[in-house]
């Protein structure tokens, strides 16, 4: 009987202690709306029911029931959800909010503190000194290596002609090749042979996504007794080896020819340390002579901004030029008119090279991508945490509050973005007025100091690939009414892949 006793009395002082931690959680954000929360367990099982599929339908849904601020109860923790461009303006512009949020940690055994997932002074010193690996002039080294490498695409797209064809997973290799080779400088052939080491990049996104969604599976303590932990670990360290062993080899590369050219003073070595030198520079070799602080960057170091530089520019990248491919499919009469532009600049040579010149002249296309971009965010949501107490939007927020922007409801949302549903590139002419839509409701870069180091990278290797793809073939829907269910994990994606048809040009 005693024991009965002390039992509920420790049950209900636990009660209480709970009670009043979740009271003080929740003080700050009274005035926020926001889904009914159960009293102890606010949303959490609303959240860890949906699939993360449900979870991006029922963050819009919520959007539309309580405005572009609202709050989510996660038992332990609240989300705030913003979704309104003065609010997204004080997040990407503001100090206080240049932290991560912690979204990203499961990111952090694979990824490190690489740039994406770094804070404070270590992102700083790097960003600064990372800045000049996208200047122009190394792109432009990029240009013919997107060439080349959506030849190979082309090949894939036609090998059935007139069938309809799954272009996500033909479009992801190709964005991995394309990436191995500029990141690291080793020569790739993703496209055409199966390697341990794409299908490990591969499956170790696909679990950090799941991770990401399922707050059950987020915990690391949970996650090493799922079925996912034993693959996860060996594709970490197939990743790891096969980075650091390019790093390596490089580094020695490097260290002979410096070696040669000072033992013969009497051969030329092009001096490739200089911006704008013609020779052939993968991002790896500008890491690897990169000081900061006065001192080369560690295997490891490097390691952490290639891997780094393989997630962020490659599952993005695949999302933009997929859903071009169908916005183009969709609209056969822009889908003209980008191929007149394309022979009016280029010709109708399937083969003539490209080069950043050239891809400059394609202005119209520039219009279908940006508006493509607003429709089709690659990056729907992204987070950030507050560094210390803050103000945001009349809340104020506690050091240490997660904040969610919907990148994917502002680009939704009629207030900025008239029709919204409608695919209209002539919204981003200067004619038409595009330098009055506000610049923080279109971000899929996002903007700040924290936007996106590869934007230019990954503009030009759009416009590269899909003025190839439209210059080789017209690309048609599986049916008319054809429209894609949408999946959205850290990344924007077909649900059930993308099926359309290629015929040669
Ligand atoms: C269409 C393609 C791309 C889109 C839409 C995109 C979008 C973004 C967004 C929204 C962010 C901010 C993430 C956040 O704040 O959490 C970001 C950051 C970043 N992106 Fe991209 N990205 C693309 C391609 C690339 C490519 C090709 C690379 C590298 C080659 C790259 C490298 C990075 C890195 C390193 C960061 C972190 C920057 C920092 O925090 O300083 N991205 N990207």
């Amino acid at each position: 009987m005693l024991a009965l006793i002390l039992l509920a009395a420790f049950a209900l002082a636990l009660w209480f202690w709970v009670w009043r931690w979740r009271s003080r959680l929740h003080a700050p954000f009274l005035s926020v709306p926001g889904p009914p929360a159960l009293p102890l367990l606010g949303n959490t099982f609303q959240i860890v029911s949906k699939s993360s599929t449900e979870l991006f339908h029922w963050m819009l849904e919520l959007e539309k029931s309580y405005g572009k601020v609202y709050k989510v109860d996660g038992i332990y923790e609240y989300v705030l959800f913003y979704a309104a461009a003065e609010h997204v303006e004080k997040i990407m512009t503001c100090a206080e909010f240049n932290c991560k949020g912690d979204d990203y940690n499961v990111l952090l055994e694979w990824l490190g503190t690489g740039l994406l997932t770094s804070n404070g002074n270590k992102w700083f010193t790097h960003r600064k000194a990372l800045t000049s690996a996208f200047h122009f002039k190394i792109l432009d080294n990029f240009v013919p290596v997107f060439d080349r490498k959506s030849s190979i695409l082309v090949k894939k797209l036609l090998e059935n002609v007139g069938d309809t064809v799954e272009i996500f997973p033909l479009v992801k290799l190709y964005t991995l090749d394309v990436i191995i080779e500029t990141a690291m400088g080793t020569a790739s052939e993703a496209q055409t042979k199966q390697s341990k080491y794409t299908l490990a990049v591969e499956e170790i996104a696909a679990i950090a996504f799941f991770r990401m969604f399922n707050r059950i599976f987020y915990s690391d303590f949970v996650f090493q007794f799922s079925k996912l932990y034993e693959p996860y670990k060996r594709c970490l360290r197939t990743i790891h080896d096969f980075t650091l062993s390019v790093i390596e080899k490089r580094r020695q590369t490097l260290l002979l020819s410096s070696t040669a050219a000072s033992d013969r003073p009497d051969i030329q070595v092009q001096d490739d340390r200089e911006l704008g030198s013609r020779t052939k520079k993968a991002l790896l070799d500008i890491l690897l002579q990169t000081n900061i602080d006065g001192r080369p960057l560690t295997n490891e170091e490097v390691r952490e901004e290639v891997d780094t530089f393989m997630f962020a520019g490659h599952d993005t990248t695949a999302s933009a030029i997929t859903f071009i491919l169908y916005a183009l499919a969709k609209h056969p009469e822009i889908q003209e008119k980008v191929y007149e532009e394309i022979v009016f600049n280029i010709g109708t040579d399937k083969d003539a090279p490209v080069n950043i010149s050239s891809l400059n002249d394609l202005k119209y296309l520039d219009l279908v991508i940006k508006e493509s971009l607003r429709k089709y965010p690659p990056v729907p949501f992204i987070s950030r945490t507050a560094i210390k107490e803050a103000n945001l939007g009349g809340v104020i927020l506690p050091a240490n509050t997660n904040i969610t922007i919907g990148i994917y409801n502002m680009h939704h949302n009629a207030e900025y973005f008239p029709d919204p549903e409608q695919l209209i590139p002539e919204r981003f002419e200067t004619e038409r007025g595009a330098e009055k839509l506000n610049p923080y409701a279109y971000v899929p870069f996002s903007a700040g100091s924290r936007n996106c180091i590869g934007q230019k990278f990954a503009q030009y290797e759009i416009k590269s690939t899909i003025s190839k793809v439209i210059r080789c073939c017209r690309v048609q829907l599986p049916f008319a009414s054809y429209e894609p269910p949408l999946k959205a994990e850290m990344i924007l994606k077909p649900m059930d892949d993308m099926p359309l048809r290629f015929y040669p040009r």
